[in-house]
């Protein structure tokens, strides 16, 4: 049986990795690569709106803060890799409705094992780009409070936008289990962190309130909704939320480039609010729709 693809436009799409383009059943790394060996990798999910490309700068930012954290060699160039997703773009027409998911790995390495000593070949950089439309239902969403904790900063370091998702895809695998569409992760103090693939907001009478990026990745969907929220002159801020606060909000909804703003209607099965999308929530989604529309990177026609 042949699989079953979420957007069939993905069939035929040219992938990018170190500078090549190949259909998608040609396009591999080798089982010597650091991604392969380790999850040793770091990572960016990247929207295209209006044949720009949104948040590029940070998401480069992040990208090569990544990087550089995790000691990697022979990192490409910002101008590289830009140039690469340009490319990718333009050979698959893909001006609008796509998502990039770019990676940078260690790179290959002469001889399976961890340690950085045996990569001499440099990164590997695999630009991904597929048709993809936002991919939770605009209407909202239920969410369960996984009993996977969040890595802390002591274990591994949320500003490191890495490969290792392995506690994700377990509270993942959960919220699939429960029938919802994501899972909460708490930190290990028992505070809400973010969701397994997105940042959390509440709202409670008027004002806004969202976890420290202190075990939750500290998502640039999350701070476009920090900056909007101080331009409209809403109130927000940054603190550690308990699970009784969680249920009591009068709005919730989850942040992330893959699926933009979303509702949250139900955790653990406590309606949150009325059980519908909230005031505030409808006005920061159309706030952020003006910004996508708005911001970004030309994608250059050469
Ligand atoms: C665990 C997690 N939280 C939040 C986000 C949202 O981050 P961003 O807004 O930068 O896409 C992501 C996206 O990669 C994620 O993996």
């Amino acid at each position: 049986m042949s699989p079953q693809l979420p957007d069939s436009r993905n069939e035929n799409i040219l992938i990018n990795i170190d500078g090549n383009l190949y259909p998608r059943d040609e396009a591999k790394i080798s089982v010597f690569d650091s991604a392969v060996q380790g999850g040793d990798a770091v990572w960016e999910g990247i929207r295209i709106y209006n044949a720009k490309v949104f948040m590029l700068e940070e998401h480069l930012d992040r990208m090569m803060d990544s990087a550089k954290a995790m000691a990697f060699a022979r990192i490409p160039t910002r101008e590289y890799i830009k140039e690469q997703i340009f490319r990718t773009l333009r050979a698959n027409s893909m001006f609008d409705e796509s998502h990039i998911r770019l990676t940078l790995t260690r790179g290959k390495k002469v001889s399976s094992g961890m340690s950085p000593h045996f990569n001499q070949y440099g990164c590997t950089l695999i630009v991904l780009a597929e048709w993809k439309k936002p991919v939770y239902n605009v209407n909202g969403i239920a969410l369960i409070t996984s009993s996977i904790r969040r890595n802390p900063p002591q274990c591994i370091d949320s500003k490191i936008h890495h490969n290792n998702l392995i506690n994700n895809i377990l509270a993942k695998i959960e919220a699939n289990l429960a029938g919802v569409e994501d899972a909460v992760m708490l930190d290990l103090d028992g505070f809400v962190s973010e969701t397994n693939a997105t940042n959390i907001f509440f709202v409670k009478n008027g004002e806004i309130k969202t976890p420290f990026a202190d075990s939750c990745l500290s998502g640039i969907t999350r701070g476009n909704v920090i900056k909007i929220a101080k331009e409209h002159q809403v109130n927000i801020s940054e603190k550690r939320i308990s699970i009784s606060e969680m249920y009591s909000a009068d709005e919730a909804f989850v942040t992330g480039s893959m699926g933009e703003l979303t509702p949250v209607l139900n955790i653990d099965g406590r309606s949150i609010g009325d059980g519908t999308t909230g005031n505030t929530t409808l006005k920061f989604i159309a706030w952020y729709k003006k910004m996508t529309e708005n911001v970004g990177i030309q994608i250059p026609s050469s």
